[in-house]
């Protein structure tokens, strides 16, 4: 694991898009896995700035991203699906019909989590993971568990997890409860991971997935596993 620590969010941002950029440069046709939450607004800020600059070329990406909350139509302005639109998609010349992100509104849910796996299968699986944490330590939605689940599947948010998203929510209540989320095959068989973090409060979850022992009760401890792993963390 290549652990550096940045000395701002915005650093931390250039860092990472610095990584992704290359990626997209050395293979244009990258297939890029994608996460939402706050931490990787800046690295999308940052690849945005820089499609500007005339530096990238989105035209022959594909994307998958990590997760989507159950319930939630594209439009919902907290689905992750928009979340994409707004944050980068919108902004850059990727073809949106080369970008997907679970259907939260799926009728069923089982039979769409076995075709988003062998869809990422059939691009030839991730180049570039781009990834988050959560406070439990989750990645994507893996929630905390007694063991580890590879395929795409729908999970039940942790309590803790639903608190820490509320802020997007006009109240708790509101937060779906369950999400789909791609599972720890798709994540570790990425030929490359990027993962973010930044704030105090992610500090001692990411000592732990770091340094502590590879535990489903810290799903991002399997990380420790994969060859090609970069965590980039900020305090700030
Ligand atoms: C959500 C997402 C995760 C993300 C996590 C952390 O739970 N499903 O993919 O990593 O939030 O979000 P933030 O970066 O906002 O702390």
């Amino acid at each position: 694991m290549n652990v550096i620590i940045a000395e701002s969010y915005d650093e931390l941002s250039k860092i990472a898009a610095n990584i992704i950029a290359g990626q997209i440069k050395e293979k244009p046709d990258s297939v890029l896995g994608l996460a939402t939450g706050s931490s990787p607004v800046g690295i999308y800020k940052e690849l945005i700035a820089k499609y500007n600059a005339g530096e990238l070329d989105f035209s022959k990406v594909q994307s998958v991203n990590l997760d989507e909350y159950v319930g939630l139509a594209p439009e919902h302005e907290q689905s992750y699906r928009y979340f994409m639109n707004v944050n980068l998609f919108d902004h850059v010349n990727i073809d949106k019909s080369n970008t997907r992100v679970p259907d939260g509104l799926a009728a069923d849910t089982d039979a769409f989590c076995k075709a988003y796996d062998e869809y990422i299968d059939s691009i030839g699986g991730i180049d570039l993971q781009v990834l988050g944490i959560g406070p439990d330590g989750h990645i994507g939605f893996n929630e905390p568990d007694d063991h580890f689940t590879a395929g795409t599947h729908v999970a039940v948010l942790e309590e803790s997890t639903v608190d820490a998203n509320a802020r997007f929510f006009e109240s708790r209540n509101d937060v779906p409860k369950t999400a789909i989320t791609m599972g720890m095959k798709g994540i570790m068989t990425a030929k490359k991971i990027v993962l973010v973090a930044n704030g105090a409060n992610k500090k001692d979850v990411l000592f732990k997935a770091i340094n502590g022992d590879v535990t489903p009760r810290i799903p991002a401890s399997l990380l420790q596993l994969h060859r090609d792993v970069t965590i980039i963390f900020s305090e700030k």
